[in-house]
C-alpha cells in the first residue's frame, strides 16, 4: 500500500514537471580538486593508503545490465583480456593488497544473486577469507503501468507480477538490517566505502580521496570528475533552501538543468569558462565516515526517497512508453542529513578514475556519434590500458602514443597493452618507486604481477610478463625485450567465439612472448 500510495504521489508530481529540489537555490559546492599526480595527489594518496586497510567496501552489484545485454553478471566480465582477470577478481585482489582485514560486501538481486554467489564458489573466493565476505541481496518491485499505478502480470503468468530493480540505493537499509556498519565500526573500522560493478580505474583514485577525508574531515566524500554541460551524469550541488536548511546532493541531469534556469542560471546546463559545468559530475564511488553513518542508520534505518522516472508516450502524461518503478539510489543518502556540514567531494580527472562498461556495441556506436562517453566492453578495456600507460609515463617511461583505430564501429585508442597486477603498485606514488624509465612500443604488452619488483630502464618491444610471488624481490635493470609479441584482432563475421570477446569485437593472438616468473621467495636481480 506504501508503495502505491507513494507511487501516485510521485507520478502526479511527475505530471505536474515538479522538481524534486523546487524551492532550492543550486550553488557550487566545496571540495578538494586534485590533479593527478601533483604533489598534493601524492601527498593526499600517502596520507590515504594506509588507512584503506581500516575501510568495509561495498560493492553495488544488483543491476541487470540491460544496456549491455551480457548474458553473465558483470562483475564476472573480463576488465582486461590481458591479464584475464575479471571486474571481480580485480576488485578483491585490490582489496587484499591493502593488507589488514578489510571486509568486503557485495549487493546482489535476484537477477545477480545466484551468479554471482556461483562465481565466487567457482574460483574459491579469488583468495578473499570468506568470513570477510558478506552478500545481501535486494528485492525487486512491482512495475506499474499508468499514472494510478496498477501492477504488470510478469510476461506469460497471469499469476506472477512483472518486477524491476528498485535502484542501488536498497544498500543501506540491507547494510543496517544485516548489522554490518555497527559490526565494523566495532572492530575498529573508520571508513566505508561504496564502489559500482565495472568500474575498475576507481582504485586509482580511492588513496587520494581517503586522503581528503582524513584531511578535511568528511562525513561523506563523493568522487566526481569534470561533467561536460549536459551530460547525462548527475551533478554535486549545494542546495540553499529558504528556511535555512542548506543540503549537498546529488542532483541527476534531467532535474539540474530546468532547476538551473528556474534559478541561477537562465541558460539551464551550460559550461562555465573552465568549458565544464560548474558542478562536478558524480561518479557513485563514495567514501563514508563509519561512525556518522552508523549513527545515521540508525535513526533512519537506511530508508532512502524513492522516485520515478516514467517515459510518456502522449503530451497528456497519460499513457507510459513502458512500465515503471520506484527507484532509488545510494547517494540520495545525503538528502537526509540535516545540514551539508562534513559533506564534500574529491574532484579527479575522468581518465584516472571513471570508464565503467555500460553498453552493447550498437548503444555504444550511437554514443560515440554523439561525442559521449561509449562505455563499451572495448572502451572500458582500452581505458583501462591508457591509465596504466599514463602512470608508467609518470614514472618516467616513454611511450609511443596511441593510436586511434575503429573496431567493430567503435573508435577507440589502441596503444601498449600494459596491466599493472592490483598488488604492484596500489597507488601512483608506490609505482613512482617501483618503475623508473623506459621505452615502449605501441604494439607491446606489459603484464607485471607480485608485489615487491623494481623494474629501471625497460626496452620493450614485444611482450612481457613478469610475475613474482610475495616474498621474491625482483629487480628488472635495463633489460631489452624484442618478439612479435601479442596482436589484437578484429573478430570477422561468423567468427564463433565466447560473448565476453564477441561484446568487445576482438580478440589477443599470443604470437610470442617473453615471461620471468619467480616462484619462490628470495632475492633476483636481472640485467641486461
Ligand atoms: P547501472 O547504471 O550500470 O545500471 O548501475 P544497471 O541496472 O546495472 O544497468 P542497466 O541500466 O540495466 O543497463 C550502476 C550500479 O548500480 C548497481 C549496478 O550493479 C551498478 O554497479 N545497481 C543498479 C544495483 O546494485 N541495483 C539496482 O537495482 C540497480
Amino acid at each position: 500500500v506504501a508503495y502505491v500510495e507513494n507511487a501516485r504521489k510521485l507520478l502526479e508530481a511527475s505530471r505536474r514537471g515538479a522538481n524534486p529540489f523546487d524551492g532550492a537555490t543550486p550553488e557550487i559546492p566545496k571540495g578538494s580538486r586534485l590533479e593527478s599526480g601533483s604533489k598534493e595527489f601524492l601527498d593526499s594518496e600517502a596520507l590515504g593508503l594506509p588507512h584503506l586497510r581500516e575501510c568495509a567496501f561495498v560493492l553495488v552489484a544488483g543491476g541487470l545490465g540491460e544496456r549491455l545485454g551480457y548474458g553473465g553478471i558483470k562483475i564476472a566480465l573480463p576488465l582486461s583480456l590481458c591479464s584475464e582477470r575479471s571486474f571481480l577478481q580485480y576488485y578483491i585482489e585490490r582489496i587484499m593488497s591493502y593488507g589488514g582485514d578489510a571486509p568486503l560486501t557485495l549487493m546482489t538481486s535476484d537477477d545477480t544473486h545466484s551468479a554471482t554467489l556461483a562465481f565466487l564458489e567457482e574460483n574459491n573466493y579469488f583468495g578473499f577469507p570468506r568470513k570477510r565476505l558478506s552478500l545481501v541481496k535486494q528485492e525487486k518491485v512491482p512495475s506499474l503501468s499508468d499514472n494510478r499505478a496498477h501492477f504488470v502480470c510478469a510476461p506469460g503468468n497471469p499469476y506472477a507480477l512483472e518486477t524491476k530493480p528498485h535502484g542501488h540505493g536498497d544498500v543501506h537499509a540491507l547494510l543496517h538490517r544485516a548489522g554490518l556498519p555497527e559490526r565494523w565500526l566495532a572492530a575498529g573500522r573508520r571508513w566505508v566505502i561504496f564502489f559500482q560493478d565495472t568500474n575498475g580505474l576507481v582504485f586509482h583514485a580511492l588513496p587520494a580521496a581517503l586522503g581528503e577525508s582524513i584531511r578535511h574531515e568528511l562525513a561523506v566524500n563523493s568522487l566526481t570528475v569534470p561533467r561536460r554541460a549536459g551530460e547525462a551524469a548527475g551533478a554535486i550541488v549545494r542546495l540553499k533552501y529558504a528556511d535555512g536548511r542548506v543540503i549537498t546532493n546529488n542532483v541527476e541531469y534531467n532535474q539540474l538543468d530546468p532547476l538551473l534556469r528556474a534559478t541561477v542560471q537562465p541558460a539551464g546546463d551550460v559550461a562555465d569558462e573552465s568549458g565544464y559545468s560548474p558542478y562536478p559530475g558524480n561518479i557513485n564511488a563514495l567514501i563514508f565516515g563509519l561512525e556518522a553513518y552508523a549513527r545515521q542508520l540508525a535513526i533512519k534505518k537506511g530508508a532512502i526517497p524513492e522516485f520515478i522516472n516514467p517515459k510518456y508516450s502522449n503530451a497528456e502524461k497519460t499513457k507510459f512508453k513502458k512500465p515503471t518503478r520506484l527507484e532509488c539510489m545510494m547517494q540520495d543518502y545525503t538528502l537526509q542529513l540535516d545540514d551539508a556540514r562534513g559533506v564534500g567531494f574529491t574532484q579527479f580527472e575522468r581518465h584516472i578514475c571513471f570508464s565503467a562498461v555500460k553498453n552493447n556495441l550498437p548503444e555504444a556506436m550511437a554514443k560515440a556519434a554523439a561525442n559521449l562517453p561509449i562505455e563499451s566492453a572495448s572502451s572500458g578495456e582500452m581505458d583501462y590500458y591508457a591509465q596504466e600507460r599514463w602512470r608508467l609515463t609518470r614514472a618516467g617511461a616513454v611511450i609511443e602514443p596511441a593510436e586511434r583505430r575503429t573496431i567493430a564501429g567503435i573508435p577507440l585508442d589502441i596503444g601498449a597493452f600494459v596491466a599493472l597486477g592490483p598488488n604492484y603498485a596500489p597507488s601512483l606514488g608506490t609505482l613512482l618507486q617501483r618503475f623508473k624509465g623506459g621505452r615502449i612500443t605501441r604494439s607491446s604488452v606489459l603484464i607485471i604481477e607480485g608485489p615487491d619488483i623494481l623494474i629501471e630502464d625497460l626496452d620493450l618491444d614485444g611482450a612481457l610478463i613478469v610475475q613474482a610471488v610475495p616474498g621474491a624481490k625482483v629487480h628488472l635493470r635495463g633489460i631489452q625485450v624484442r618478439n612479435r609479441g601479442w596482436k589484437l584482432t578484429e573478430l570477422e563475421a561468423g567468427d564463433v567465439c565466447p560473448e565476453e570477446l564477441a561484446i568487445r569485437g576482438y580478440r589477443f593472438e599470443k604470437l610470442e612472448e617473453r615471461a620471468l616468473i619467480f616462484e619462490k621467495p628470495g632475492d633476483y636481480l636481472i640485467e641486461a
